[in-house]
């Protein structure tokens, strides 16, 4: 239907219902003490086209305590938005928000109550909901009907889905299965409901449709459960690490009063584990087939303190040697030269145990040298009076794999002279699953303790630890992810190594011959 008749629809349809004045004004209030958050809209003249005043009736939104601090930051974008300025962070107008939490938290209704109240507040506007699929239509539906007052628009059903609102603005619902629909024309805000079900091109479909006023995009997601909603993982690991400015606010299903928080509770015992932690509580967890299985992004990655901690006592006692930070190192050209740097902090949870281990920066050298590595360590401001736990080796051959050529003779000379083998006892790399059960034992031991944390700017270990796969049964080691691996199991090894105690199991390493290929093979 052309515009100027859709218009006239609208119009007599509403001329019909209500004259002239239409009452059409929200307000988003908190539920706890009706304190007002947002007002929008008033006095909706159809003839004039423009809000002739205050309204007296209001649809009023109730926000539960979990959705206040979203429901809040909104109010301040809406304000800025409406005085035809953006808000920045890190230096970028803000575009993008994601609602995220276990189910049932309110994050698809409040993504709704904020949709209809900057439809309201801004005449003329143009609002997209984007499911994943046209079958997901029903429930928000149901939201859309008990949102808003039947007088104030028209809805123009299949294959439409639009409704048009007495105030000019358009509220349109699509679907994601063709991202091409999503191509076609401007969106002032758009909701991406459930973005983990999306496909990944949605987000970068969508964020051009705002471009022109400045618009925003909400979406609302649940940790992702397989590899479509990877790309929500990813960017809540970016936002933390400050390289988007996507904001992100996490719905906590226990402070929505609207459902029943006992049946949610009593799901723990009838969902497994995985499902309950992810579903219920919102626990973003590693793929089934990961190899850091115990790695958590909720506990393991966390911003470094300030200062050095503990690191000098506790390098003093342990390698005796004096250094206020401590690098791993793993050496090949081909893909990657990487280092990870580690501080240590006294465990507020467990004192005189254990120190929690933070990697907290890293150095990763596309196709680099050794040189190329140091350059970058000390571009960092780190230099040769730290320690380094460096890949074995390393002592015999250089990144290039050339023999006689070494790597860390290079380091020497740089004048990084502080140098450890990964395993004390030994001039070879400790075995590889033996690392990455220390690994997985510092992320999260079998008394529940974690001691590794990944500072969230170290976006390619916090990556890494998520994404390095088994495959048939056994780590990936032509993944991308396997030499960022190496380079902090080296010192995690050479620190906490797991040694069969007394009485256990003990075996013995017995050297077979072998070419220098397969050596290698084993080493890396
Ligand atoms: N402020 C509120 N006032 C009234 N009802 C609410 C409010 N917030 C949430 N609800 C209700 O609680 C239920 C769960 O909310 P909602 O569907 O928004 O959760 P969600 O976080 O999107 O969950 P899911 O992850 O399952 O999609 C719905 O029935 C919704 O209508
Ligand atoms: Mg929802």
């Amino acid at each position: 239907m052309p515009r100027a008749s859709i218009d006239r629809a609208v119009d007599a349809q509403l001329d019909q219902q209500s004259e002239r004045f239409v009452d059409m004004r929200i307000d988003l209030v908190a539920e706890r003490n009706s304190a007002v958050i947002i007002t929008a809209g008033g006095v909706w003249d159809t003839r004039t086209k423009r809000y002739v005043g205050e309204s007296e009736m209001s649809r009023i939104f109730r926000a539960h305590e979990g959705q206040i601090p979203a429901a809040e930051w909104f109010a301040t974008w809406l304000e800025a938005h409406l005085r035809g300025e953006e808000l920045y962070e890190l230096g970028q107008p803000m575009t993008d928000v994601l609602f995220l939490g276990g189910r049932r938290g309110g994050k698809s209704n409040l993504a709704i109550a904020l949709l209809n109240t900057y439809l309201v507040a801004a005449p003329r506007r143009i609002g997209w909901i984007v499911l994943p699929t046209f079958e997901d239509r029903p429930e928000i539906d149901r939201e859309l009907d008990e949102a808003l007052p039947r007088t104030w628009y028209r809805a123009v059903g299949d294959p439409l889905f639009v409704r048009y609102l007495a105030n000019g603005s358009e509220m349109y619902i699509k679907s994601s299965f063709d991202p091409e629909t999503l191509k076609r024309g401007r969106a002032d805000i758009v909701i991406v409901n459930e973005a983990q079900k999306h496909k990944v091109d949605v987000y970068g479909t969508v964020l051009p449709a705002i471009a022109d006023k400045g618009g925003l995009v909400i979406m609302t997601a649940n940790p992702p459960k397989n590899a479509r909603g990877e790309w929500v993982a990813e960017l809540v690991e970016k936002a933390r690490a400050q390289r988007v400015n996507t904001r992100i606010f996490t719905f906590d299903p226990k402070l929505n009063p609207h459902v029943k928080r006992n049946i949610l509770a009593s799901l723990k015992g009838k969902l497994d584990d995985r499902t309950y932690r992810r579903e219920v509580e919102g626990e973003f967890l590693p793929r089934t087939d990961a190899v850091f299985h115990a790695y958590s992004s909720e506990f393991n990655l966390e911003p470094v303190p300030d200062g050095p901690g503990i690191t000098v006592s506790f390098l003093r006692r342990k390698l005796n040697v004096d250094a206020a930070c401590l690098h791993g190192m793993d050496f090949q050209k081909d893909p990657h030269m990487v280092a990870a740097s580690l501080r240590f902090f006294e465990d507020p949870e467990d004192p005189g145990g254990d120190p929690l281990v933070w990697i907290f920066d890293e150095v990763l050298i596309e196709q680099g040298l050794e040189d190329d590595l140091v350059d970058a360590l000390e571009a960092h401001g780190h230099t040769g009076a730290d320690a380094v736990v460096a890949d074995a080796s390393g002592e015999w051959q250089d990144a290039e794999r050339t023999k006689g050529r070494s790597s860390w003779d290079v380091l020497r000379r740089r004048g990084w002279r502080k140098l450890f083998m990964p395993d004390e006892m030994s001039k070879r790399n400790p075995p590889i699953m033996e690392r990455i059960a220390v690994g997985n034992s510092l992320l999260k031991s079998a008394d529940g303790k974690r001691k590794l944390r990944i500072d969230p700017r170290c976006i390619h270990t916090a990556r890494s630890v998520r994404l390095w796969e088994n495959r048939n049964g056994a780590p990936n080691r032509r993944s991308e992810h396997a030499h960022i691996a190496d380079c902090w199991t080296y010192p995690a090894y050479r620190l906490f190594p797991r040694r069969s105690g007394r009485g256990g199991i003990e075996y013995a390493r017995v050297e077979r011959a072998r070419s220098d290929r397969q050596r290698d093979l084993e080493a890396f």
